[in-house]
């Protein structure tokens, strides 16, 4: 079973996901980084994990996760393939699906990941396209819920940029509960295609323009660069998201014990201040730790076990 988009997944699946992933994390409590966990659910399946855009969470904390899993990994860069001179993806997919177990891949683009896991015949995970980032986003709600309890009972703001973690964010809160609001720039809100699925599922989303008010009274406030890595219009977006730094005078208006969470890499001082990255309100490096967790409970419920 491939993991795609979040909105794939039912409430019930999802809730698995982030069982196991709590469950996991857990059952290491003081075993060493390299140790295995005990099951070795992975023992004799090989991951590739691919990438057309540079990585340091996502790559690491895969290929940490699948050797504690007793599974074994390697890692290429789209550009050391033959898919960076025009090998279809569709033929790397079906190539791939004979030497390896499932594949991660970071695409540039959406329709690569869609046509990877259309010929595909082994389980494909999206690690981030310029559309969504649904293995982030699973490790955000697993990151909030070990702090303040289920998703659905939870005030979520994200302020900035209405990129492709946002876009994920949105599908979180549409499939498990919740509510969302997104403060951004008109020109920087999320796409309207995710914009149109909340309304259709009744998601608690809504989008303003309006940081502070974003922000206000919600249990976590999230961020996020405000150039991503598919962006050019560099200057522009630093004139449009200048006023929505995550700082201290717009933490105020958050509950008192809100988190602040960031999927990092952060720009500190652009969109977010040293003050908060290191300061009471910050989860942002349990955050980090938490990508090994949620990602192997998401590898495992491709292979049927959870
Ligand atoms: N948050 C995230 O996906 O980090 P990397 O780009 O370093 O993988």
């Amino acid at each position: 079973m491939h993991f795609l988009e979040i909105k794939d997944f039912s409430k019930a699946q999802l809730r698995g996901i982030l069982d196991s992933a709590v469950k996991r994390k857990n059952s290491r409590s003081g075993l060493a980084k390299g140790e295995r966990d005990s099951d070795l659910p992975l023992k004799g399946k090989i991951v590739a994990l691919v990438f057309e855009r540079p990585s340091t969470r996502t790559r690491f904390s895969f290929e940490v996760g699948i050797r504690q899993l007793g599974g074994e990994v390697f890692t290429s860069s789209g550009g050391e393939m033959q898919l960076g001179r025009g090998e279809t993806v569709a033929d790397t997919a079906r190539v791939l699906s004979r030497y390896v177990d499932a594949v991660m891949i970071r695409s540039k683009k959406r329709e690569t990941l869609d046509e990877f896991a259309s010929a595909a015949t082994i389980p494909v995970i999206n690690g981030l396209t310029n559309m969504t980032h649904p293995c982030q986003v699973v490790t955000d709600v697993m990151t909030l819920e070990e702090n303040k309890g289920h998703l659905d009972k939870q005030h979520v703001a994200w302020v900035g940029d209405g990129n492709n973690v946002c876009a994920s964010w949105i599908e979180a809160v549409g499939v498990l509960g919740g509510s969302l609001k997104v403060g951004c720039p008109l020109l920087l809100k999320p796409q309207k295609e995710f914009l149109d699925w909340a309304d259709k599922h009744k998601a608690a989303v809504s989008v303003m323009t309006s940081p502070e008010e974003a922000v206000s009274d919600t249990d976590c406030v999230i961020t996020d660069a405000w150039v991503s890595m598919h962006d050019e219009d560099v200057e522009n977006r630093h004139n449009l998201l200048r006023a929505y730094q995550v700082n201290e005078a717009l933490m105020k208006h958050a509950k008192k014990d809100a988190l602040f969470m960031h999927c990092l890499p952060a720009h500190r001082n652009e969109e977010v201040t040293d003050a908060i990255m290191d300061g009471p309100h910050s989860v942002v490096f349990d955050e980090a730790e938490n990508r090994i967790h949620a990602q192997k409970a998401i590898l495992l419920s491709c292979f049927g076990k959870v």
